[in-house]
């Protein structure tokens, strides 16, 4: 069977390694650089654009896959799933009118408001910098609430601003929110939130347009360095529990969550004629329940690592059900594992990476550890493995505590130099901790 994968980072390695657990599987990568790891197990591969259509349309006519698997948000947005379904291509991913759950960030919060769906929060969208819209910010400001200054498209992850994290205070967002009028960043339209308080955590499901089959809970950590200090990032690594749930989740906020996404594929379906792909749910857990941050259109980055690895289903049959729209018939299975994943990224990622530099992988080594290895931001130049400024390589392990699947984890970051750093921090017991105590106290 033939598949054509869209994209070349590390969750694109994770999605292309679940793939050929299928011994029939012959997968075709698109990808900008060439990452090592998806280009030793593709057959053929087409360095270009992921955004650039015509490349992928001539790619995809070249190979003829039976399949089609798209990886990051960019090309959903272009519509590649369209492109490719015209070709007669099943697709695994939203189309591009679907993927404005999370290229449109005013479709989605007045979808959950249409719906009456749960999980919302206050927002208002502005299409020019206006009187109304300061004073939105002043109301909030006046009850002591914090906001999130957010461009309506996409960005590249570089355009919500939150204050206390990128912004001052309200008075900041302010000015934020003029620039991006006045610069058009992610369309130049925005939405103003109220900036929640609480746990993030991140819920995926795989969505045939009908059904939702959901998989173990992640607990991402965005921000660069160990105690959750400096620049928020891509996501520095990621953990999931044996139980598939999170330490600091009750059994309430665990279904209340499924059903705010259960609520969300349903009224998609009114909306748009359903979703189908994955649907990665970003949530707040506040004192009042889990609320929804916002919805990304794919796997995320790196959490995408944390679940395929204890995918006990085939991911092909998955992949099946879901462009099949035969979704219920697929037990989708995960062990009973714990996983931690560890990003290797350059030294001033993420305002100011070094790049070009070269990194050092000993992958026998990471072997002998028994972790998973996951090439990401890095390209092969002449047998070197050259950092392009982004999170460079991952590492996963997968055990039956997340205390050894950190352990194997940590153990095998010694093997990967360079220029280059990580959170230790992740998966250890004393982070989690502080996020049950944080919930705790919240809870009152
Ligand atoms: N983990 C963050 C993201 O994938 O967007």
């Amino acid at each position: 069977m033939k598949i054509l994968l869209i994209g070349g980072g590390g969750r694109e390695s994770a999605i292309a390694h679940a793939l050929k657990k299928s011994e029939d599987v012959k997968l075709y990568t698109l990808m900008k650089n060439k990452n090592p790891g998806i280009a030793k197990l593709s057959e053929d591969i087409c360095l270009a654009n992921e955004t650039d259509l015509e490349k992928v349309e001539e790619f995809a006519k070249k190979v003829n896959p039976d399949l089609a698997v798209v990886g990051p948000e960019a090309p959903l947005e272009k519509g590649v799933v369209d492109l490719l379904e015209s070709l007669g291509i099943p697709t695994v991913g939203p189309s591009k009118e679907a993927a404005k759950i999370e290229t449109d960030k005013f479709f989605m919060r007045n979808l959950f408001e249409k719906y009456n769906i749960k999980g919302s929060l206050r927002y208002k969208f502005f299409d020019e910098y206006s009187e109304e819209l300061e004073s939105f910010i002043d109301e909030l400001t006046e009850k002591g609430i914090d906001v999130v200054v957010k461009p309506v498209g996409l960005t590249g992850g570089k355009g919500v601003k939150v204050v206390g994290e990128q912004l001052k205070d309200n008075e900041e967002a302010k000015k934020y929110a003029k620039e991006i009028f006045e610069t058009g960043l992610g369309g130049g339209k925005v939405l103003i939130e109220e900036k929640l308080v609480g746990v993030e955590f991140t819920l995926h499901g795989f969505v045939d347009k009908e059904h939702i089959k959901f998989t173990p809970f992640v607990q991402d950590h965005p921000h660069a360095y160990e105690g959750d200090k400096g620049e928020i990032t891509g996501g520095m690594g990621s953990y999931s529990c044996p139980n598939h749930s999170l330490p600091f989740l009750n059994e309430n906020d665990v279904k209340e969550a499924m059903e705010i996404m259960e609520e969300t594929v349903k009224a998609l379906k009114k909306e748009v004629g359903g979703y189908k792909g994955i649907l990665y749910g970003q949530f707040m857990l506040t004192k009042e329940g889990p609320k929804i941050i916002e919805y990304n259109a794919r796997f995320g980055d790196p959490e995408a690592m944390n679940i395929l690895a204890i995918l006990k289903t085939n991911f092909l049959d998955v992949c099946k059900g879901i462009v099949n729209k035969n979704l219920n018939n697929v037990d989708v299975e995960f062990e009973h594992k714990a996983t931690v994943c560890k990003y290797v990224v350059p030294r001033g990622y993420p305002t100011n990476p070094v790049r070009g530099r070269e990194i050092y992988v000993d992958e026998e080594k990471i072997k002998e550890v028994g972790a998973i290895l996951h090439y990401a931001a890095v390209n092969e130049e002449n047998g070197k493995l050259i950092m392009t400024g982004s999170r460079a390589v991952a590492v996963v392990g997968v055990a039956d505590s997340i205390e050894e699947a950190e352990r194997i984890a940590e153990e095998a970051t010694k093997f990967i130099n360079g220029e280059v750093y990580h959170r230790r921090d992740i998966g250890k017991l004393e982070l989690i901790k502080k996020r049950i105590e944080t919930m705790k106290k919240l809870r009152g």
